[in-house]
């Protein structure tokens, strides 16, 4: 079965919104993996964000994600990686749409960087990139 990996970012976690999005994945049918509270590493951030470096918003994003501790997950199910990215809506929280994790529980909150709660691997070769970062050996 597939697997994905994501992320409770550090604006979720402080939120106290960890368990909400662990019930959705749950009560979607997909089954917890490994659940890990991390402090992330620059190494990790800047592994785990290789395609975003040089885009306007990298620094922001990686300063975010290093503000905090963050939850990972790896999380699995068929069809899990795009399962979950419906789960959790579009990228823009704002817009998002209601019934998604960001477009319930995000909004804009006027600064460089959206603050959208999760992610999750768009693809199979990302998830297993990622899961590799965030849980070594898995
Ligand atoms: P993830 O699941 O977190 O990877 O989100 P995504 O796949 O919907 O978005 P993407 O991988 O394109 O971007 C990663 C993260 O960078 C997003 O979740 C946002 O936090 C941030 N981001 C992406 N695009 C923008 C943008 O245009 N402006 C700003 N301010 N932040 C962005
Ligand atoms: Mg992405």
């Amino acid at each position: 079965t597939e697997r994905t990996l994501i992320l409770v970012k550090p604006d979720g976690v402080a939120r106290g919104l960890s368990g909400e999005v662990l019930a959705r994945i749950e009560r979607k049918g997909y089954v917890l993996e490994g659940v890990e509270l991390v402090n992330a590493t620059a190494e990790q951030l800047a592994a785990h964000y290789a395609e975003h470096e040089g885009k306007p918003f990298y620094q922001p994003l990686v300063d975010f994600m290093s503000s905090g501790p963050v939850l990972a997950v790896i999380a699995s199910g068929d069809g899990v990686i795009a399962g979950f990215r419906s789960l959790a809506g579009t990228t823009d929280p704002t817009t998002a749409a209601p019934g998604t994790i960001r477009g319930d529980l995000g909004r804009d909150w006027g600064e460089k960087v959206q603050k959208n709660i999760v992610h999750g691997s768009d693809s199979v070769e990302s998830a297993e990139r990622e899961i590799a970062i965030w849980f070594p050996g898995r």
